[in-house]
């Protein structure tokens, strides 16, 4: 495997699982940048060619700023900043650089996107059955409803025709049939937990993803990272997953 050093933007949980497993995929770790540290031009010391980002959302547009600048590949494992999404492509697309961005590096989630597409697919035939989605995770999380929940509810909206709206906010009232219902529970130390619920008046079909550790999540952003390095554009990992699949273990 070709030797590819990378930098953390992130030490906390997240950023702590990369280190431990960042040489499995030939991935040397250069440098770390955090809150002591940040991102910022003069901390760049050594050279790295890839560089992913566990951090804050809304550092996130600053790190492509200056990846671009610097001409370096990023994995965005950062959630909760789809409002610069549009200015971060036109980044990207400007400058060449290579950009995997995913709400869900876990390679069990992308499996559950796979799962929950084919159940929404056949559910949009079958109008007895309603949807919701529901998530739980640890209370440090600073945004709500989770992008993976998100993720999950835009795969329903798209397959399901009666359900044409996402509601992300607990209802006080009776719910407009339409609207996806997607709830959020901050529990104690949940590393993240998804229900995605069928109901029918005579069954209920449940798909549950429950990551027990963070180690999924770090495996799949260092597939990432070495399936990104050297290429150019703006990717969505659950666009590429099967490929970062061939990235042996
Ligand atoms: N896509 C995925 O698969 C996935 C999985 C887990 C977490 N996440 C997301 O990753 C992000 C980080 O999660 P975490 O659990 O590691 O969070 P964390 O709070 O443990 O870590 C955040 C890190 O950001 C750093 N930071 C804060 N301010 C900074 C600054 N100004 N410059 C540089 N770094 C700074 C902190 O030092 C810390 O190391 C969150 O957005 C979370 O939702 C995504």
């Amino acid at each position: 495997m070709k030797t590819i050093p990378i930098s953390l933007l992130g030490s906390g949980a997240m950023g702590a699982e990369l280190l431990l497993h960042a040489e499995r995929y030939a991935l040397p770790v250069a440098s770390v940048f955090d809150i002591n540290t940040p991102f910022l031009e003069e901390n760049i010391t050594k050279k790295f060619s890839v560089a992913i980002d566990f951090t804050l959302p809304h550092l996130v547009l600053n790190h492509i700023k200056l990846a671009a600048k610097k001409g370096i590949n990023v994995v965005i494992g950062t959630t909760g900043w789809a409002e610069h999404k549009e200015e971060i492509r036109s980044i990207i697309n400007d400058s060449g650089i290579g950009v995997v961005y995913g709400s869900n590096f876990s390679i069990g989630m992308q499996i559950t996107f796979r799962a929950v597409k084919e159940l929404a697919t056949l559910l949009n035939y079958v109008d007895e059955y309603d949807v919701a989605i529901h998530e739980y995770h640890h209370t440090n999380k600073v945004d709500s409803p989770s992008g993976t929940g998100l993720s999950l509810a835009s795969i329903l909206i798209d397959s399901i025709d009666r359900k044409k709206n996402i509601e992300r906010n607990t209802v006080q009232e009776k719910i407009a049939k339409d609207s996806l219902h997607i709830t959020s529970t901050r529990l104690g130390s949940v590393v993240g937990k998804h229900i995605v619920t069928a109901d029918s008046s005579f069954d209920q079909i449940e798909i549950i993803h429950n990551a027990k550790t963070r180690t999924g999540f770090a495996l799949g952003a260092l597939r990432a990272a070495r399936w990104i390095d050297g290429k150019k554009g703006f990717y969505n990992f659950e666009d590429i997953f099967e490929e970062t699949l061939q990235v042996n273990d």
